[in-house]
């Protein structure tokens, strides 16, 4: 298996995203752990191809071996609560391409564009018990900086990095 690529989202991985995350067990962690319909993964993948347009960073499609597996990249904090005004690190793969690094490949990628744009600080919001991304989080180098309680009334971790 070769490691994973990044590329801006077409607008047809819209439909990819959508089917990947279709799925109650990738989305457990995630706000309030509903699923999302197909016009939203539209809207976000619209989103990132601006944001790309903009700053050349946004969340990415993630390919393994070709296929889109999932995201991983740099977005803007975008929720009234949190880190307000930072950017964030987000990675969230299909459930059959969990296992094998590829989240971690991947957004350490997203994490070398970043600092070659001279973003100073990037955070993670990680929710309490998902262990798999805390354990992406460190891996890239990254450290709890303090808790928060999300609207949903879940407790969030930031983890922080500093770029160089
Ligand atoms: C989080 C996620 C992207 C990880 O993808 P992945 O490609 O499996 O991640 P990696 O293989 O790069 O690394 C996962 C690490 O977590 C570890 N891990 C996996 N499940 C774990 C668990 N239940 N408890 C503790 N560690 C776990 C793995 O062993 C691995 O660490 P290691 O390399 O030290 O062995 C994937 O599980 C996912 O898409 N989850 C749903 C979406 C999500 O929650 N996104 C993050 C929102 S903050």
């Amino acid at each position: 298996m070769s490691a994973p690529a990044l590329r801006v989202p077409t607008a047809a991985d819209a439909d990819r995203w959508f089917e990947l995350f279709d799925d109650v067990e990738v989305m457990r962690f995630i706000g309030s752990g509903e699923v999302r319909d197909r016009e939203y993964y539209t809207g976000l993948v619209a989103r990132q191809r601006e944001l790309a347009e903009a700053t050349g960073l946004c969340l990415f499609s993630v390919l393994a071996d070709g296929e889109v597996a999932g995201f991983a990249g740099i977005h803007p904090w975008s929720h009234p609560w949190g880190p307000t005004g930072s950017l964030e690190a987000g990675w969230r793969l299909g459930r059959r391409f969990w296992g094998r690094g590829s989240a971690t490949a991947a957004a350490r990628a997203a994490v070398g564009l970043a600092r070659d744009r001279g973003v100073p600080r990037l955070v993670s919001m990680i929710a309490g018990g998902n262990d798999a991304s805390a354990a992406v989080a460190r891996k890239l180098g990254m450290a709890p900086v303090r808790s928060h309680r999300s609207p949903e009334g879940l407790d969030v971790e930031e983890f922080g990095l500093t770029l160089d």
